[in-house]
């Protein structure tokens, strides 16, 4: 049963007033000034701004805040606190007293309360979607689309933990028994990405919780909402309190995010994000030997043969490249268009990026959301002037979009020489840099040629370079002939530099331990 509606929209205007600006620019936003709900949610009490810590929802204890700004308007949502090393201590506290006994639940009564999650999460969809849009920016479509690959996860779990099975092994001696059991592993540091508020969660928590561990998590300070509701939704669901804790910080993420990697009470650290960052974090965790599970950035190439299905290639590339305004880890970032092709083929991206309805995800037409921060613009804009001064030619796109709002025109650049700055490093940004390439084995050499690999797709239809190329490809996940790859059941991850440890799939077994028995003395 949901708790009584409480203030925390009441508080969140009281202590954080809106401009008045912001209220009524859109008709979407009417009956959110009807109820007395900033964020315009059915159920206001979803919206929660405070910290979690042994099953209360908990201020800083220095009283800080960080203020929460809507991408597309810039205008401030809300805040949460400004915890730290205090607070994370505590978290871990709560957490390593709740794993004694969630780790002794039955597989069945934790399958049952993540179905009961994930059935909430489906109830408050209309919801949960709209705080991902308000956060976040991308459009309300995607941000559906991201809610049901969230909600997946924590089905997905359910069904794995009944099912974390151990083995029986034949014994060359006659009075032994080789069995093998798995255990969960002990409280868990999650640590995750602004990109998608909701799926980087559930795709480590589901994970966590089917396997009978308990978590401390660090939502990222741009997206924390779609965090701090699906843990007032685990509550309803029945997760006891400590099981799941929630410490929010910004300033102090240097001392949170290393009290959260070297306290020993800590057995597994996951964490979604950028490369530098999984190096460092890698480190901390090696001195106390953390388990860790590292998604980090990738650097994507798209390859279009001559061969290909050019419609289904540019659909591809779309949803590849332009999919959360291109601030995914999986997005293409090198396109490379085989010769006889590429001026068809861009063309016909250019035309179809030239349509995008840029705009405030809220409203029903935009296709395409903000940046982030104008941070992200920064760095978008850097690739671009450096492939121009380097000779690419822009055939749309290619600067800021002014006014409230961090957005920045979808580009397509061509000719964009190996040289340029997107070719060697993630834009994580709407560009699409085209690169022209005539064999097989010269394409594949440029693609696998970065430190990092995690995603790459190409399109082709001869079914002997389909094989040939999936293989050679140096990266955790290949989509052949589609540019959507991300699914619940999949095992997702990268080589190189783009992490370690797979997600989804049997990604439960990154949160147990294996322990082997011997039965002697029969
Ligand atoms: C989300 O899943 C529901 C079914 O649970 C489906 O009807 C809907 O189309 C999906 N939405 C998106 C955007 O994928």
């Amino acid at each position: 049963m949901p708790p009584p509606r409480r203030a925390a929209s009441i508080t969140l205007l009281f202590a954080a007033p809106l401009k008045n600006k912001f209220i009524p620019r859109h008709p979407l936003f009417r009956y959110r000034m009807a109820s007395t709900n900033a964020f315009g949610l059915k159920d206001a009490s979803l919206v929660r701004t405070q910290g979690f810590i042994d099953g209360k929802w908990v201020d800083a204890k220095e009283g800080g805040v960080i203020k929460v700004t809507n991408p597309a308007t810039a205008e401030e949502l809300g805040t949460i606190p400004e915890m730290g090393l205090e607070e994370t201590k505590q978290a871990i506290e709560a957490a390593s007293t709740a794993f004694k006994t969630w780790s002794k639940t039955s597989a069945k009564q934790r399958h049952d309360i993540l179905m009961k999650f994930y059935a909430l999460m489906k109830e408050n969809t209309d919801d949960l979607a709209r705080l991902i849009t308000l956060e976040n920016g991308k459009p309300l479509v995607e941000a559906k689309g991201e809610h049901n690959y969230s909600a997946s996860f924590l089905e997905w779990f359910a069904e794995e933990a009944v099912r974390t099975y151990g083995e029986v092994i034949p014994c060359a001696m006659t009075n032994i028994r080789n069995v093998v059991i798995k255990q969960p592993i002990g409280v868990v540091s999650i640590l995750t990405p602004w990109n998608f508020p909701s799926a980087m969660i559930t795709r480590k928590l589901g994970a966590a919780l089917a396997a009978g561990c308990t978590a401390v998590i660090k939502p990222p300070p741009e997206t924390p909402f779609s965090a701090l509701a699906l843990v007032e939704l685990a509550t309803r669901a029945g997760v006891p309190p400590g099981v799941i804790n929630v410490v929010t910080t910004q300033a102090n993420v240097a001392v949170v995010g290393r009290e959260m990697c070297e306290n020993p009470a800590v057995k597994k650290v996951s964490f979604t994000g950028s490369t530098p960052v999984a190096k460092m974090l890698y480190g901390m965790a090696a001195s106390t030997l953390k388990k860790v599970s590292l998604e980090a950035g990738g650097n994507a190439p798209f390859i279009v043969f001559d061969d290909a299905d050019i419609d289904a290639a540019v659909e591809g590339a779309i949803m590849c490249k332009f999919r959360g305004t291109g601030q995914t880890c999986v997005c293409a970032n090198r396109i490379y268009v085989q010769s006889s092709i590429y001026a068809e083929f861009a063309s016909r991206l250019a035309e179809r990026v030239a349509a995008f309805k840029v705009g405030n995800g809220l409203e029903k037409d935009t296709t395409h959301g903000p940046l982030i921060h104008d941070r992200a613009i920064e760095k978008v804009q850097r690739h671009v002037e450096d492939a121009l001064s380097q000779g690419a030619q822009l055939l749309v796109g290619g600067k800021r979009i002014e006014g409230p709002g961090s957005f920045f025109a979808p580009t397509v650049l061509s000719d964009v020489p190996a040289t340029a700055l997107v070719n060697k490093e993630e834009t994580f940004g709407p560009l699409a840099a085209l690169t022209r390439f005539e064999t097989e084995e010269e394409v594949i050499r440029m693609a696998n040629d970065t430190p990092v690999g995690l995603a790459g797709y190409f399109f082709s239809r001869d079914v002997g370079r389909v094989w040939r190329v999936a293989e050679a490809l140096e990266v955790g996940m290949v989509g052949t002939n589609t540019g959507v790859i991300s699914q619940a059941v999949i095992p997702f991850g990268g080589i190189k530099e783009s992490g370690l440890g797979r997600e989804g799939g049997h990604g439960i077994e990154e949160y147990m331990n294996v322990k082997f028995i011997a039965f002697g003395g029969l």
